[in-house]
């Protein structure tokens, strides 16, 4: 195997996964991005990291590491770059399916790849980033699954398959998972700040209840992590603070204390 790799797409994953790469004794064939100065500070950061020239045979893959929304374009210029042909082709998506690449399948003869780490890395940074991929669990689809478990198995890394087309639920509970938690961290905050309590503070105070949480989902479950009014079933409570919230304007977070609070009871019923 020719363990030289082709990249486009130098952003947070793509700096990423090449600092595990060429850490593993990969080489770097070829490499884009259409954003000129990220492209450069690749360049230089990875200068030693080049395959020596010539190189007769085709790197053994392509990683595809650019913005979801940049996809069908660059897929529609790829197929008129022969240049990048190779037998593999992956991309990190979590919201694209692999077969999103199936008109570079054609053209290249290539096989189709999804791998996707299911974590959040927020800056380019060869060992933060390194640290997280390690730390991720990989969604793997795609055409070719003994050579997708091998390859990230050489890479050290830890996977699962997932069925292609299942990748909407499997994204927008990873939304959700890194997202959404966000928001309702933001309406928390909003609404200390009714108790006098300010951006900062919020962080300093309410941190130490989120890690307590974690904490508990890690040794208990998540099934088993809930405290406070819901478990005790204080709906009285419940009840108190969201007019309080709604008498004071807070309406997209009375909303959220009313969906999730229900939404926790129901759950809570069930098991
Ligand atoms: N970051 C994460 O936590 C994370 C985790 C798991 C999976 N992923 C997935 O990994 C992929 C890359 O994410 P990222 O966070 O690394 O993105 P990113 O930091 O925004 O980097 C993407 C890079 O690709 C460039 N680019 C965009 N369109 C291009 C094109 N047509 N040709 C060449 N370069 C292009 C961007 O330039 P411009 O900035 O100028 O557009 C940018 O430099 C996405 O599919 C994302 O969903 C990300």
């Amino acid at each position: 195997m020719h363990k030289r790799f082709s990249l486009i797409g130098t952003g947070r994953i793509g700096w990423a996964l090449s600092g595990l790469l060429t850490d593993l004794g990969w080489t770097i064939d070829r490499v884009d991005d259409v954003s000129d100065h990220q492209l450069k500070a690749y360049q230089k950061h990875f200068s030693s990291c080049f395959t020596p020239k010539p190189t007769p045979s085709q790197p053994t893959c392509l990683l595809i590491c650019i913005r979801d929304d940049s996809f069908h374009e660059l897929i529609r210029d790829l197929q008129q770059k022969p240049e990048w042909k190779t037998p593999h082709i992956i991309h990190t998506s979590g919201f694209h399916q692999a077969e999103i690449l199936s008109p570079l399948r054609d053209v290249f003869q290539s096989e189709i790849h999804s791998f996707h780490p299911m974590i959040s890395v927020i800056e380019t940074n060869t060992d933060q980033g390194k640290k997280l991929l390690k730390k991720a669990w990989w969604a793997l689809s795609g055409d070719n699954p003994s050579w997708m478990q091998n390859m990230a198995s050489a890479w050290g890394l830890q996977t699962f398959l997932l069925p292609d087309d299942k990748k909407d639920f499997y994204h927008a509970s990873a939304v959700m998972t890194a997202n959404l938690i966000i928001g309702i961290l933001r309406g928390a905050e909003a609404t200390a700040s009714l108790a006098g309590i300010s951006p900062e503070d919020y962080e300093k105070i309410f941190l130490p209840l989120v890690d307590s949480v974690i904490d508990h989902i890690h040794q208990s479950g998540l099934h088993k992590a809930l405290g406070g009014p819901i478990v005790r079933k204080d709906y009285h409570l419940l009840e108190r603070e969201k007019a309080a919230l709604k008498k004071a304007g807070l309406t997209d977070e009375y909303a959220m204390y009313d969906l999730l609070s229900r939404y926790l009871i129901q759950k809570m019923s069930i098991n």
